[in-house]
C-alpha cells in the first residue's frame, strides 16, 4: 500500500501555493506537493518539540547522512569535507554568484528556466545571458553552438544549470554534461548545477550528479542538492552545497557563518536514512498522475500536448496549437478552467505558448482539473 497521504487541508494563511490561487481555483502553481510529510519524519521532529531543547546542537551526523544518500542513490562517493549547507538553495546560489563574479558580469541560464534564476542574477547586478533550449519533438535539447557563441561573446563567468530541468522536465545525460563541461572549461566558466529536483527522477530515467562524471573540472563545479522537493519539506529550508574547491568552499563558509537549522537538519537525516520507501511511493504516484494526464489530454484536449517528463512533478504543457496569445491562454486556465497554473513566460520569453502545471496533487484533484480544462477548451474556435 502506498505510503503517500494527501494533506487534507492546506491553509491559505500558511501555504503560499494555496494563498496565491484565489478562492474557487485549484492550486497548481508553487512547487510543493499536496502530500503529507512522511509520518516517520513528523514523529522524529516531535521528539525535539516535546523535549523543548532548542539550544545549539551538534551537526556531525548531517554530513554523514548526505554522503550516505549520495552513495545509495547515485553511487557517488562525496568526500565529507566538500559538504556545506545553506538555508535554501536560492540563497546559496546568490552567495556564490556574488563570490564568483563581479557586478556587470554575465551569468548564463538555459531558458525556459526556473523564474527565480532570472531574479537572483538581476538583483545581484549581473547580466542574464539566456541560451534557449530547443523543443525537438516534445523533448528539449541544448543548442551547444548557441551556448558557446554566447559564452564567448558575453564573457560569461558563471553558468547555472537546473539538473533535472525546471520546467521542461529533462534529465541531462552524462554526454550532455560532458559537452557543457568542455565548453565551460574552454572559456573558464564556473558551473553551478542545481539538483534540487534530482530525487524526483521518474521511473525509467537515471539522473547523474554533475560532479560525478566531470571530476576533471571539479575545481570549477558546485552541485547543490536538497531533500526539500523530494520529501516535501521546502518550508524547512535545507540545502546541501557540494563544493570541491577549497578556496571557494572557505569563502562560501565565511559568507554562511552558521549551522543548519535543527529541524531542517533532523528532517533531512531522518528522510535520507529511513524514508527512501516513502519517496519511491511519492514518485510512483507522480508517475501515475503523468500517465493519467497524458492519456486524458491526448484523447480529450486536442491542442494541448504534454512534454515528455523525465523528472519533477511540474508538467510542461505545449499549448501553442490552441493559437492563443499568452494572455488569452492564462485567461483560459485561470478564469475559464479555474486552475491556478504558472505562465510559460514566467520562465523566459521562449515559454510563450506553454503552461507549467504542478501535478503533485491527489488523482481526484487532477481529474477534476483536467475535466474543467476540457470543458473550458471545448468552446475555443481553434479546437
Ligand atoms: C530549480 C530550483 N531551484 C531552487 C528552488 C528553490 O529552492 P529553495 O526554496 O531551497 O531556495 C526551486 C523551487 O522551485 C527550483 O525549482
Amino acid at each position: 500500500m502506498s505510503k503517500v497521504k494527501i494533506l487534507s487541508e492546506r491553509s491559505p494563511e500558511s501555504s503560499v501555493k494555496w494563498s496565491q490561487c484565489g478562492a474557487g481555483r485549484i492550486p497548481m502553481g508553487v512547487a510543493d506537493m499536496d502530500f503529507k510529510m512522511d509520518e516517520r519524519i513528523i514523529s522524529h521532529l516531535q521528539k525535539f518539540t516535546e523535549a523543548g531543547d532548542f539550544g545549539y546542537s551538534t551537526y556531525q551526523a548531517y554530513e554523514s547522512a548526505v554522503t550516505a544518500w549520495m552513495k545509495k542513490r547515485y553511487d557517488w562517493d562525496v568526500p565529507h569535507e566538500w559538504i556545506t549547507f545553506c538555508p535554501g538553495t536560492l540563497s546559496g546560489i546568490a552567495i556564490l554568484i556574488n563570490m564568483l563574479s563581479e557586478k556587470g558580469d554575465a551569468v548564463m541560464i538555459f531558458s525556459p528556466v526556473y523564474n527565480r534564476f532570472f531574479d537572483i542574477i538581476r538583483y545581484n547586478g549581473r547580466k542574464t545571458v539566456e541560451c534557449e533550449l530547443i523543443n525537438n519533438d516534445s523533448r528539449y535539447e541544448i543548442d551547444f553552438q548557441d551556448m558557446e557563441e554566447k559564452i564567448a561573446a558575453e564573457k560569461v563567468k558563471v553558468l547555472i544549470l537546473s539538473s533535472p530541468h525546471n520546467p521542461v522536465c529533462r534529465i541531462w545525460s552524462i554526454e550532455e554534461q560532458r559537452r557543457i563541461t568542455e565548453i565551460c572549461r574552454k572559456h573558464s566558466v564556473i558551473i553551478i548545477s542545481d539538483e534540487i529536483h534530482a530525487d524526483l527522477t521518474l521511473p525509467g530515467h537515471v539522473h547523474s550528479p554533475f560532479l560525478k562524471n566531470n571530476m576533471d573540472y571539479a575545481e570549477s563545479i558546485i552541485v547543490t542538492t536538497s531533500p526539500s522537493k523530494a520529501f516535501n519539506m521546502p518550508g524547512l529550508y535545507m540545502a546541501n552545497f557540494i563544493i570541491p574547491d577549497e578556496s571557494i568552499r572557505k569563502s562560501y563558509l565565511a559568507s554562511i557563518w552558521s549551522h543548519p537549522n535543527l529541524f531542517g537538519a533532523e528532517a533531512l537525516k531522518k528522510a535520507y536514512e529511513d524514508c527512501e520507501d516513502w519517496l519511491e511511493d511519492a514518485v510512483s504516484y507522480i508517475a501515475e498522475n503523468y500517465d493519467f494526464l497524458e492519456n486524458f489530454i491526448s484523447v480529450n484536449i486536442p491542442g494541448v500536448k504534454l512534454i515528455r517528463p523525465e523528472a519533477t512533478y511540474l508538467a510542461w504543457l505545449d499549448c501553442r496549437s490552441l493559437d492563443l496569445t499568452q494572455k488569452e491562454l492564462m485567461e483560459l486556465f485561470l478564469e475559464r478552467a479555474g486552475l491556478y497554473v504558472s505562465s510559460g513566460t514566467d520562465y523566459g520569453d521562449c515559454g510563450r505558448g506553454y503552461i507549467r502545471m504542478n501535478i503533485a496533487c491527489s488523482r481526484e484533484t487532477l481529474e477534476r482539473a483536467v475535466t474543467q480544462l476540457m470543458s473550458a477548451t471545448e468552446s475555443l474556435p481553434s479546437i
